[in-house]
């Protein structure tokens, strides 16, 4: 089932409203362009090309690329997080296209398009079977050769029990907490996220996880990982 766009609109709203600089903060957006120049030199991406980055948000990840010189596409499943992305490339400039829709499904991006497809933190929140719908999806806009980071939570040290909490609740075959009914966030084993990857046709280059600082609380984030993989030539 699909996660619930309202959360994330609302969410955008609020944070539009108070003034805040995204989704995120200035140092999660630091360390976001930190990643993407570790990127920009790892020799996997050329020095100019065309980068989607998933779950776009207000953009700021898409127009820090875009100022690079890249030509930049931002999906994400929240409309207010999309006009905010838009007015804002308006504004400061670069080549980069705003869309909503569903990172899982990719239905208007074209096979072999990107040289590089960038998790901005949304692969999280694609729970249950819809993850393996979502790297087959990145393979196949992914150009060949084409190269892709992946980023998220495990739940490796988390127990595999059933909790409900209030509004939230957790399915421990399919690693999902939902909330309100609709799957929220997600974390799965480290070894089915390769599995995933590797299935879906992409190769996993590196694979780096860190522990789960609360691995006995259900509730809180699991540990994080990122993965860097590439679509293997013909
Ligand atoms: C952690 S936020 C990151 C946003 C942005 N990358 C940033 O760094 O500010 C995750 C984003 O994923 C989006 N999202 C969640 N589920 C999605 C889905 N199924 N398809 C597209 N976007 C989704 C949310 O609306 C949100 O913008």
């Amino acid at each position: 089932m699909q996660n619930n766009w309202k959360l994330f609109d609302d969410r955008f709203k609020n944070r539009r409203d108070t003034n805040a600089p995204g989704w995120s903060s200035e140092e999660s957006y630091q360390k976001h362009e930190a990643e993407l120049e570790r990127i920009l030199d790892s020799g996997y991406v050329p020095k100019k090309g065309r980068m989607l980055e998933l779950g776009s948000g207000a953009g700021n990840n898409c127009i820090f690329m875009a100022k690079q010189g890249w030509e930049v596409y931002g999906v994400d499943i929240s409309p207010a997080a999309i006009a905010w992305a838009k007015e804002r490339a308006e504004k400061e400039g670069g080549a980069a296209v705003f869309r909503a829709g569903d990172v899982a499904e990719l239905k208007e991006e074209k096979d072999d398009f990107f040289d590089f497809v960038y998790d901005g933190g949304v692969s999280y929140y694609i729970c249950g079977d819809r993850r393996k719908q979502f790297f087959a999806s990145i393979s196949r806009v992914l150009k060949y050769g084409g190269f892709c980071f992946v980023a998220g939570q495990h739940g490796d040290e988390k127990p595999e029990i059933p909790v409900k909490n209030g509004d939230f609740s957790y399915d421990p075959p399919s690693r999902t907490f939902s909330r309100g009914g609709a799957p929220w966030v997600c974390y799965p084993l480290s070894r089915n996220i390769v599995n995933e990857i590797e299935g879906a046709g992409l190769e996993v280059i590196s694979f780096r996880r860190k522990k789960d600082e609360h691995p006995s609380d259900p509730f809180s984030a699991g540990g994080e990982f990122s993965v860097d993989c590439i679509k293997p030539n013909k």
